[in-house]
């Protein structure tokens, strides 16, 4: 009997504090017009102070997800839970969101995979759906990343790409049901020849002292990236998942019903697209309004996707992420 994994619900949390492109230029040396034209970004959400980190996020997402899906928190026989932004550096978030739901002692797991978090997320938890080690899982993205972010001119490159955000996703093991509807396929990579490219070193145990008022000084806390090798092998490693999850699968790109890339850059996503020869409509966007929120930017593409109308079920839909490490990897779903 096939057994699959399928999503029964997704939605979102955002922080409502808009933060435009221009409030960022107010900071910094940049304008509207060089990070539209460089990202596509127009807006993003930043947390405000009251915020106490990205459990509080992910916890908000999480109980939306699942009153969607009509479960209570006491159903989740498992949580999955990636993030790049902890609330502490020990122990993971997963857990601070088992307590915060109220959920049983089930097992809480963090998956660090950066933007590639949703799709290692979904991975993971096929295989222990069709394992039979969970029957009900909770899947939550989550990033506070602003609070990090070095809002001056010298961090311009990397402050005006990120925001905060969180998705979440109910999936739940079916045995055959004969609706193929699930995850079908999972392709993931990693390069850590790259894991100094786009880093954030501090706090880190490789660091002598571990952390010193000198590296606050001199901006060693905050994130950095060499940009263009980023995009260069963004663009590489999306076509190589793409690439081989349609060939696995007797797929054309045309076949697919919905792309949903990892949103870092929209001219990233626009090569891939014309690469694949798939017009505007496939391919699902809103870089603009949130930047780049790291893992949970696909769960929360897919939670306004749905609500738009432009992800239905039985749609045949392929996720797409590259991010830090570096990680990349996709999924195909029959939604
Ligand atoms: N405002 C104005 N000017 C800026 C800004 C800014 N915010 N940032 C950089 N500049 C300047 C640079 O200083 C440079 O000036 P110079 O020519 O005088 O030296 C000029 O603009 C061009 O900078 P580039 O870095 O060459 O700009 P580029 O076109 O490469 O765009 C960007 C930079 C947007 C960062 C791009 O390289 C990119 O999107 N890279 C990929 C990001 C990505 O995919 N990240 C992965 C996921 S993140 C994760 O996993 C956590």
């Amino acid at each position: 009997m096939e057994l699959r994994a399928q999503i029964r619900s997704v939605a979102h949390y955002v922080p409502e504090r808009r933060v435009t492109n221009d409030d960022l230029s107010q900071l910094m040396d940049t304008s509207d017009a060089w990070i539209t034209e460089r990202t596509g970004i127009k807006e993003r959400r930043f947390v405000d102070t009251t915020c106490a980190g990205t459990s509080e996020l992910g916890e908000r997402a999480a109980r939306l997800a699942l009153a969607q899906a009509g479960w209570n928190a006491q159903d989740v026989d498992l949580i999955v839970m990636a993030t790049l932004s902890p609330d502490l550096y020990f122990p993971g978030v997963g857990v601070m969101l088992q307590q915060k739901l109220g959920c049983r002692t089930i097992p809480a797991l963090d998956i660090r995979a950066q933007c590639s978090g949703l799709v290692y997320g979904l991975s993971v938890v096929d295989g222990y759906i069709k394992s039979r080690q969970a029957k009900k899982v909770l899947l939550v993205c989550a990033e506070v990343q602003s609070p990090v972010l070095d809002l001056t001119t010298r961090g311009r490159d990397m402050a005006v790409l990120f925001g905060d955000g969180a998705g979440a996703m109910t999936i739940e093991a079916v045995e055959g049901d004969g609706s193929h509807r699930g995850i079908l396929d999972s392709f993931l990579g990693s390069d850590g020849s790259g894991a100094e490219v786009l880093c954030m070193k501090l706090p880190g145990t490789a660091t002598p002292g571990f952390i010193s008022a000198d590296d606050i000084q001199q901006s060693r806390v905050h994130p950095s990236m060499d940009g263009k090798l980023v995009f260069k092998n963004a663009v590489t490693r999306l076509l190589e998942t793409a690439g081989t999850l349609l060939k696995r699968n007797n797929l054309t790109p045309e076949q697919i019903d919905l792309i949903i890339p990892h949103q870092a850059n929209l001219r990233i996503n626009e090569m891939v697209r014309t690469q694949l020869g798939l017009p505007p409509e496939k391919v699902f966007n809103n870089i603009q309004k949130y930047g780049n929120t790291t893992a949970a930017t696909i769960p929360i593409c897919m939670s306004e996707a749905v609500a738009e109308g432009r992800l239905k079920r039985g749609d045949l839909v392929l996720t797409l992420a590259f991010g830090a490490g570096f990680t990349w990897g996709g999924n195909l779903i029959r939604w």
